[in-house]
């Protein structure tokens, strides 16, 4: 048993799969974290009702999330002794004034191997572009969408035959097997 487990924040805009497996690995005695506060801009994502059902304390921020209110979120996570926040499908921008809080401690998980296909629909441009692979990658977060440094990635197979469904279904496995275990491991070093 760890005696002393890491405060971590998720931020979310959705279902919310990482969310839930990162809540899954936190309930194990020997994992190194404890997830505290979940933040969506969503007041509908599926995952509030995860983080509700865990009884972790959850709060929605405006759709605009001004600078002033980024200022008082970061306040508030740090009297939660937040050490790490993991962004998993938010689908905000946070400011550098906000990143500035929390420098090398915000992380995010990508739906492609970056530096490839950066942004939005990366599966589908993945398809058209005939790529062999896919997969996911996990980095911090930085000023420029998705252009901190890496941290992990899994490489995942696109078949001949497959649809957009059956990509993101394959690479969401493999982003909820991978996000907990590097959490863990950055936590560590
Ligand atoms: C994931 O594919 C993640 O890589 C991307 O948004 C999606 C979120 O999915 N940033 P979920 O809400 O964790 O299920």
């Amino acid at each position: 048993m760890i005696s002393e487990k890491t405060n971590i924040a998720v931020f979310i805009s959705g279902r919310g799969t990482n969310l839930k497996a990162l809540i899954l690995r936190s309930k194990k005695k020997r994992c190194n974290y404890k997830i505290v506060y979940v933040i969506s801009n969503k007041k509908n994502a599926g995952g509030l009702r995860i983080a509700k059902q865990n009884k972790i304390t959850t709060k929605i921020i405006s759709r605009l999330f001004l600078k002033d209110e980024q200022k008082k979120l970061a306040k508030i996570l740090i009297n939660k002794n937040i050490k790490f926040i993991c962004l998993a499908g938010f689908m905000k921008i946070l400011s550098p004034y906000f990143l500035n809080f929390f420098k090398d401690k915000i992380i995010n998980i990508h739906p492609s191997l970056l530096p490839k296909y950066k942004g939005l629909n990366t599966h589908h441009r993945a398809l058209k572009s005939k790529e062999k692979f896919s997969g996911c990658t996990i980095h911090f977060v930085s000023k420029k969408l998705d252009s901190g440094k890496i941290i992990a990635k899994k490489k995942v197979r696109i078949f001949k035959k497959d649809t957009l469904q059956k990509l993101e279904k394959r690479v969401l496995r493999e982003e909820n097997k991978l996000y907990p275990l590097v959490v863990e491991k950055l936590i560590n070093s």
